[in-house]
């Protein structure tokens, strides 16, 4: 078996100038398949509320989910770094609730790591996460979690602000810190500045890793893609494609042929 990806692997390919990859997964094949593909990090994402469980935000995750999905994914993978998200308000009212909250995904779920949104104003989470051995991956700029404050899914453009938060988390400790929808000048600046490993999603090409919700790069789902999204393959024609042609074999008789049925 190839050794496990860790904390101080991702920090060394940041030194050697090598790009992280990273994708979310939320379950056991699509995890399997995943890790086949020798991607680094694995995030199950607070997306699936999005993208597995059809919901306009995802804000409505809630933590037994999120366990439930990530004990999935763990179980399908055997190299990547499983990094399990902090739900909407699993780690905001206060640091008892997030360490017990990172406590469990670690536990319960056997996550490597955990990630939260947020950049200052969750630094001391973070300080006391990573104080208790649980290894924590920074979120700053677009923060799904923060749509209604943000005024929705917005690119966030203050350059101060966002300097600052990058700061702080690698101050408090974290791995790894996500850039999302920034514009590519700034996170290239926050990239040079910080040094720990910078993820980037819609943060252009200078981020030392990228990472894409896998139901948008895959074509799984067929809804509107944001403008950071290449589509590498689209599942959902070929899934309904397959289908229709299970319908219509049925229909007119030709499936099961003798081949499939027991003599
Ligand atoms: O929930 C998620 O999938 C994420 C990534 C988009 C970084 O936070």
């Amino acid at each position: 078996m190839m050794s496990k990806v860790t904390t101080s692997y991702l920090l060394k390919m940041k030194q050697e100038k090598k790009k992280i990859t990273a994708l979310t997964a939320y379950d056991y094949p699509f995890a399997g398949m995943v890790d086949s593909s020798g991607i680094d990090i694995i995030l199950v994402g607070d997306s699936l509320g999005m993208v597995v469980q059809g919901r306009e935000t995802t804000l409505p995750v809630t933590m037994d989910e999120m366990i439930y999905h990530t004990s999935m994914v763990v179980r399908g993978t055997s190299r990547a770094m499983v990094v399990g998200d902090m739900p909407f308000m699993s780690y905001q009212s206060s640091l008892e609730q997030a360490l017990n909250n990172a406590g469990r995904f670690m536990k319960e779920a056997g996550a490597s790591a955990v990630k939260l949104e947020g950049g200052a104003a969750v630094s001391d989470m973070i300080h006391a996460m990573t104080s208790a051995g649980i290894p924590v991956q920074a979120h700053i700029g677009l923060t799904p979690q923060s749509v209604h404050q943000m005024g929705g899914f917005r690119v966030q453009r203050d350059e101060e602000r966002l300097m600052a938060d990058a700061i702080k988390v690698q101050e408090a400790g974290a791995f790894s810190v996500v850039l999302e929808g920034i514009p590519s000048s700034i996170a290239s600046k926050i990239t040079q500045r910080l040094h720990i490993p910078t993820i980037g999603i819609g943060a252009g090409a200078e981020c030392d890793g990228q990472i894409l919700v896998l139901h948008d790069m895959l074509g799984i789902n067929n809804r509107t893609l944001p403008k950071f999204v290449k589509k590498y393959a689209d599942i959902n024609e070929i899934a309904i494609n397959g289908l229709k042609q299970y319908v219509d074999d049925v229909k007119n008789g030709t499936f099961p042929s003798p081949e499939y049925e027991y003599k």
